[in-house]
């Protein structure tokens, strides 16, 4: 049984205050299982304890799972000056609950970040360990020859430790090739600098899925909603078949 400040509760699943909670519980618009509140600092168990708000009973969540669809030009860190970040993109009551993105992309990068307030699951997919592949679509600047796309399959040495092995995929064979890769590791511009070890170039570097999970296509570049239970359950549960 985890008890929780009541304002926090209410602040982290609407939209308002813990300013605004004081002032509703003073006016008795709160009430805990039937009872009005006396206190917006009491110690309640969300989980099994009924809160209404104005007569709206509110719906209690944990934490809180959600794809954005990342544009090109915004950092992926949650503070950066005179930069957009990604937190900029989602709205007050999200950000409000603490969120991060679980994983970073380079500001260049377009494509999935996964935010969520659950350093328990974000260390769960980023850990190597845990086998949680992130595919991403890029365009190089010429074609692998056999021997790379091999090598880059089976890993070679960065930051001074073996790469795990990857999936590479050549999805459009063209002068400026289109790949797919999924990679387990997320070191420091791992898949620039694994193109970078071949003397080739990265163009364009988009992350489309993290784990079983795909980013919506339905989700314009700055876009973002909340994820399913069954959604975020997906990413852990993983089609591992091309990735050794
Ligand atoms: N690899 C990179 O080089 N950049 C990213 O943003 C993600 C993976």
């Amino acid at each position: 049984m985890a008890l929780e400040r009541l304002d926090k509760i209410i602040a982290s699943c609407t939209a308002y205050s813990r300013r605004e909670v004081k002032i509703l519980v003073k006016r008795g618009a709160v009430l805990v299982d039937g009872a009005a509140a006396r206190f917006s600092d009491m110690k309640i168990d969300p989980q099994t304890s009924a809160i209404t708000v104005n007569g709206t009973r509110i719906a209690y969540q944990k934490f809180i799972y959600v794809m954005l669809n990342k544009p090109a030009g915004v950092v992926s860190s949650t503070e950066e000056k005179g930069m957009t970040t990604v937190l900029d993109l989602v709205d007050d009551e999200i950000r409000r609950r603490g969120v991060f993105p679980a994983g970073r992309l380079d500001r260049d990068t377009t494509g999935f970040v996964l935010l969520t307030d659950d350093g328990a699951f974000a260390h769960d997919i980023l850990s190597p360990s845990n086998h949680v592949t992130k595919t991403y679509i890029l365009t190089a600047a010429h074609k692998l020859t056999d021997a790379q796309a091999a090598e880059m399959t089976w890993g070679f040495p960065m930051d001074g430790e073996l790469l795990l092995p990857s999936a590479l995929r050549l999805v459009k064979d063209d002068l400026q090739p289109v790949y797919e890769i999924k990679i387990r590791q997320g070191k420091y511009h791992q898949i620039k600098r694994m193109f970078a070890h071949f003397d080739n170039q990265v163009l364009a570097l988009r992350r489309v899925a993290i784990g079983g999970l795909s980013l919506d296509p339905d989700l314009q570049a700055g876009a973002y909603r909340e994820l399913t239970p069954e959604e975020k359950n997906s990413i852990t549960v993983e089609n591992n078949s091309e990735s050794r």
